[in-house]
């Protein structure tokens, strides 16, 4: 029996750390699907970034691609969020998602079209938020202990830049499905964002 759980929302709002968590918990497998862009983004960094090329490099993408170095710098999520607005590259990575979301034993995948395009027959869907600035501060301690030069006024800016590009592309945008259980992570602490979506993936299980 597979159990999907959906999980969007933009940058640094907590979903990657509640999903792998919700994983863990209820022993379901975890697909964080921006680092399949981010797999594309990053080889367009080198190849070329026409929309020909990314196409093709989404279509020749490998699971292996994935565990590829440097997938969370700034310039690759920057690479990842211009080649997600190409209708062919986000088609030719539906298929792998949804075969992994329909895995026996229950997944979750976490990203911006989850609960929208690739699952929108999750069990659960949530769409996992805080303000631009609580996200920034978030980003900017994780990434400026690897990258000296960064500002946390670069980080802001990145992620509003990230944020309308996501959310005002053509084909998929990054929105909250209607059904979508919307939480605001600015002010709370981790532990609580996750105990509040593991009772209401409890309740889902039990209903
Ligand atoms: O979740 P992330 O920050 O690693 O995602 C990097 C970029 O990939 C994001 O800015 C937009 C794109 N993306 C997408 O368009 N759809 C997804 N399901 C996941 C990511």
């Amino acid at each position: 029996m597979s159990f999907t759980v959906a999980i969007d929302g933009p940058a640094a709002s907590g979903k990657g750390t509640i999903s792998r968590a919700i994983a863990q918990h209820f022993g379901f497998a975890h697909l964080d699907t921006g680092l399949l862009y981010r797999a594309v983004g990053k080889k367009t960094l080198t190849h070329g970034d026409s929309p020909e090329i990314a196409t093709k490099l989404a279509q020749d993408l490998t699971p292996h691609d994935l565990n590829a170095d440097d997938l969370r710098t700034a310039e690759v999520a920057q690479a990842a969020s211009r080649i997600a607005v190409i209708p062919a590259v986000r088609t030719a990575l539906v298929e792998f998602q949804k075969t992994f979301a329909k895995q026996p034993g229950g997944a979750v995948l976490d990203g911006r079209d989850i609960g929208t395009v690739i699952c929108p027959d999750a069990d659960v869907k949530l769409f996992v938020t805080a303000s631009a600035q609580v996200r920034a501060r978030r980003r900017f301690a994780e990434l400026s202990t690897k990258d000296a030069s960064l500002t946390p006024e670069q980080v802001l800016a990145d992620i509003k830049l990230r944020d309308a590009r996501d959310a005002d592309r053509d084909v998929a945008p990054m929105i909250a499905a209607t059904d979508a259980h919307e939480i605001d992570t600015s002010n709370m602490k981790i532990a609580e964002a996750i105990a509040a979506v593991i009772a209401i993936i409890e309740a889902a299980k039990s209903s």
